[in-house]
């Protein structure tokens, strides 16, 4: 395995070795290990209190294991996307980008800002006061962020939850991109279909375990069984995935 570097191996953004994470008496994670590759979109769904924001704090650095490791390249953090958007309300658009870059001591922070908003084609607002923007906007300061400093991986803690449909599009739109370009994309969410969807992989856990890891099909398949044709239209699939998926965690006894 390679991290980082381009090898005779496939390349890997990052692996999780045993990740363990303890509150207390509680176990949040148990044991989790995975990889992850460039331009790989993966989505990590699970019932409330699974660890999702927990193993999403893991890999951004903010929180430390209680076991375990996450190997990755050293030079290069990854870009972090927390659920509530920490941004200065009071500041515009562009001191509020001008402020991280500065904190992640981007080498020229005038031309990141600058391609920071036309990247998220939010170029005619710089000047705006953040709290004056709608929600889906504020998020897509929140993700210029996280990508600041040209990432390998954006990890984002429910990107769409506050989102209207319209925005939503946008997002998954922005976030292709970017993973059609290389970037490694986490995401977690509720939404099954948007899991399905969107990602190429899905990372289920339950109470803190690693349930499945695998294709959207590959999940359709282990919670269906084998008769279910994979030509079914995906939007169409997406209801009945939900309630197949809920059924999938029964059976693993969640
Ligand atoms: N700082 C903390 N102190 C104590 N317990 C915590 C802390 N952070 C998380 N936990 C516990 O760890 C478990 C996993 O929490 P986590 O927030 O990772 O779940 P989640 O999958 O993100 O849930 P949700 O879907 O509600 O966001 C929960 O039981 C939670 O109560
Ligand atoms: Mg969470």
């Amino acid at each position: 395995m390679s991290i980082g570097t381009q090898t005779a191996q496939r390349t890997v953004t990052v692996a999780a070795r045993g990740l363990t994470r303890r509150f207390g008496a509680r176990t949040a994670l148990k044991r989790i290990g995975f990889e992850l590759y460039p331009g790989e979109v993966v989505a990590i769904i699970g019932p409330n209190g699974a660890g999702k924001t927990t193993l999403l704090s893991i890999l951004a650095g903010v929180l430390d294991p209680s076991e375990g490791e996450v190997i990755r390249a050293p030079e290069k953090r990854f870009g972090w996307v927390p659920q509530e958007p920490a941004l200065y309300s009071r500041l515009s658009v562009a001191e509020n980008l001008r402020l991280f870059a500065r904190l992640e001591r981007v080498a020229d922070p005038e031309k990141a800002v600058a391609d920071m908003l036309a990247q998220i084609g939010l170029e005619d607002r710089g000047s705006e006061e953040v709290a004056r923007l709608s929600g889906g906007n504020q998020q897509r300061v929140n993700i210029a962020i996280g990508l600041l400093s040209e990432p390998p991986a954006l990890l984002l803690d429910e990107p769409s939850a506050a989102l209207d449909p319209r925005q939503r599009e946008r997002l998954w739109e922005f976030v292709g991109g970017l993973a059609g370009r290389g970037t490694t994309i986490v995401f977690s969410t509720h939404n099954v279909a948007e899991a399905d969807r969107y990602a190429n992989r899905i990372l289920v856990l339950g109470d803190g375990e690693l349930l499945f890891t695998g294709t959207p099909a590959e999940l359709d398949r282990a919670v269906h069984g084998e008769d279910t044709p994979l030509d079914v239209d995906r939007p169409a699939l997406a209801g009945d995935f939900e309630s197949a998926f809920v059924r999938f965690l029964h059976q693993r006894g969640h």
